[in-house]
Parts: structure tokens; sequence; C-alpha cells
């Protein structure tokens, strides 16, 4: 990390915060009914905008916004500066331990994949996170964590608009050029070159006069889930979103002793309809046959809680 305590340089911080704010409805939407007023932890708060909601509507709860950043750590006091019930603390969730059985609700809203992209994609570290919550939650007390979901690893077959920007093919030329200006097709050859930092592996294909690429559901899902990112492409193409699936995320927590109160997966119809809709489509192929599929969840929403009788 840099001196800054920024977990990534973004040339603009503007554009991370537009996008954080303009989500932060559903997200609130989604999680609401589930929390548990008392005390409230809201893990890797970034702007304050989800803490600012939470605070008021449970004004009788205390609420702790936590971020690493000194960037956000900053914003999100100021946005949250005229409630009396909130307290934001800057610190990484990592190393972070509240006292036992104090918390109602630890709330983590896009930040379990953050811990395994900044800290050298370990997925251990969300795992020692959520056992640590286990912990600190009092018995009743809920996780909730709203995030990516990987698809799995499976072979998956991908058409991509070539005719929507630059279609450069060419990996050596291609780098040269700003990502915005690519076409989906030539977006997906930069991010083999810099996803995690490495080159990966895919196989283009000629299937019944298309043009298509073969790869790994998990890979290409990646991809997916960032491809627009324009502005700080070269931070977030860095990021590895559905760091579980939905089987691996179910574990993690059983094998934390919580209970799952509910586990769901969904599509964000907005995605789908700018993102993926004309840009990309995906198939499987089987018996010389293209079968299109659905495209994947895009998020993943977790309600688990500690027993209230533990052993
Ligand atoms: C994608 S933003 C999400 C912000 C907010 N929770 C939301 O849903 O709009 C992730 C936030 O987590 C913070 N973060 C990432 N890793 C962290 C860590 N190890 N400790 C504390 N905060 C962290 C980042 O600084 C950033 O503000």
């Amino acid at each position: 990390m840099n001196p800054k305590h920024e977990l990534a340089e973004r040339p603009d911080f503007n554009v991370y915060v537009s996008g954080m704010n303009a989500t932060v409805r559903m997200k609130w939407n989604d999680i609401e009914k589930y929390i548990i007023p008392g005390k409230i932890v809201d893990v890797g708060c970034g702007t304050g905008e989800l803490t600012k909601i939470i605070a008021k509507k449970f004004l009788d709860s205390q609420v702790i916004g936590i971020d690493i950043s000194d960037y956000f750590v900053q914003l999100s006091r100021k946005n949250t500066k005229d409630l009396g019930n909130v307290e934001i603390q800057q610190c990484d969730i990592v190393f972070k331990e509240f006292e036992p059985e104090t918390i109602t609700t630890k709330i983590f809203s896009s930040v379990i994949h953050e811990l395994v992209s900044y800290k050298g994609y370990n997925k251990e570290i969300p795992k020692k996170v959520i056992r640590g919550s286990f912990r600190e939650l009092k018995p009743g007390g809920r996780i909730i964590i709203r995030d990516g979901v990987s698809p799995g690893d499976y072979e998956i077959y991908i058409w991509f608009n070539d005719k929507n920007g630059i279609n450069e093919l060419d990996h050596k030329k291609n780098i040269k050029l700003n990502f915005k200006d690519l076409s989906t097709e030539a977006r997906f050859i930069r991010f083999c070159l810099q996803f995690k930092g490495k080159e990966w592996d895919y196989r283009p294909v000629r299937i019944n006069n298309k043009k298509l690429y073969v790869l790994d559901a998990h890979f290409a899902h990646e991809f997916m889930s960032k491809k627009e990112y324009v502005e700080n492409w070269d931070v977030e193409a860095l990021e590895e979103f559905g760091i579980f699936t939905i089987e691996e995320y179910k574990q993690t927590l059983e094998n934390a002793d919580f209970d799952i109160v509910e586990i769901k997966t969904y599509k964000n119809p907005w995605i789908v309809k700018n993102w993926y809709e004309n840009k990309l489509k995906l198939y499987r192929y089987e018996n010389n046959k293209l079968n299109e599929l659905d495209y994947f969840p895009t998020n993943i929403i977790i309600i688990a809680e500690k027993p209230k009788e533990t052993n």
C-alpha cells in the first residue's frame, strides 16, 4: 500500500465515488430488512453514504464506519458529521478486532473482494475476517455480505462485439491505445494482458461462421464485471470481483459456525442492459451445437447469523 493509505492510485477518484454513490440505494434496499439494530459496523464504508442511510434509519443504534483509506475516511466523516450516532474509524479491517460479542450487525458491502484483490489474491484473508466477525457478533447478531460472485470454473464460449470501438487485437498495439476507445473484443484482449498482472489463457475459434473465444467461466465473468470501468481501468483490471462461488461463500460461513439466513444471487438489470446486451453473448458448445446461455449473476447477497445459543 502507498504512504497515503490508498489501496490504489486512481487517476480519477470522482468517477470511483460517483460509481459507489449511484448504487447505494440498491445496496440499501438489498440489506435494510436484515439489519439488527444495536451496534452496527459498516466495513469499508467508502463515501459514508450507506453509513449515513443506516444511521438515519436506526437512530437509536451506534453506527461505526471503518475504512483504510485517508481519502474515504475524510469523505465519510464529512458525510456523516451531522449524525450523533456515527463514528468513523480508520483501520485495516484485517487487523481490527472489536470486543467479543458486542456487535449486532456487521456489513460488508463491496468489500470482501477487495480483501483478496489488494492482499496478494489470498483467499484465506476474507475467511479469517469472517471468522473474526463471528467472535465479535452477539448471539443472534448478523453478518451481511453483498459482493460479486464467481460462476465457477468450466469452459465457456463467448462472442464479443468487434464493431463498437477500435478493434485492435495485436497485443503490442492494443496496449498503447486508450482502453475506453476499444471495441469489446479488443478490451478483452487488453484484459487478458492485465488482469492480476499476468497473461491469461484463451483460445479463439470459429463456429458456424461466428468468431468466438473459449475460456474459463470465472475468467469471463471477471472481464464482464469490470470492462466498462474505463476511467480507472489500470486499477480495475487488477481487482478480482467474484472471489468465491455461491457454494464457496456458503462453506466459508458455515465453517465459521454461522447459520445461513438467506443466500441469493441476482443479475443487476442495468448492468445486463448496458454492459452485456449487444456487447457479448455466452454459449456452451455441446454435440456440435452452440447453445446460448443466460448471463452470469452480477451479485450475491448473504445474510448469516451467529446462533443464539452457542455451545
Ligand atoms: C468498493 S468500496 C465500497 C464502499 C461501500 N461499502 C459501498 O458499498 O459503497 C470498498 C471500500 O473498502 C475499503 N477497504 C478495502 N480494503 C480495506 C481494508 N483492508 N480495511 C478497511 N477498508 C478497506 C476501501 O478503501 C473502499 O472504501
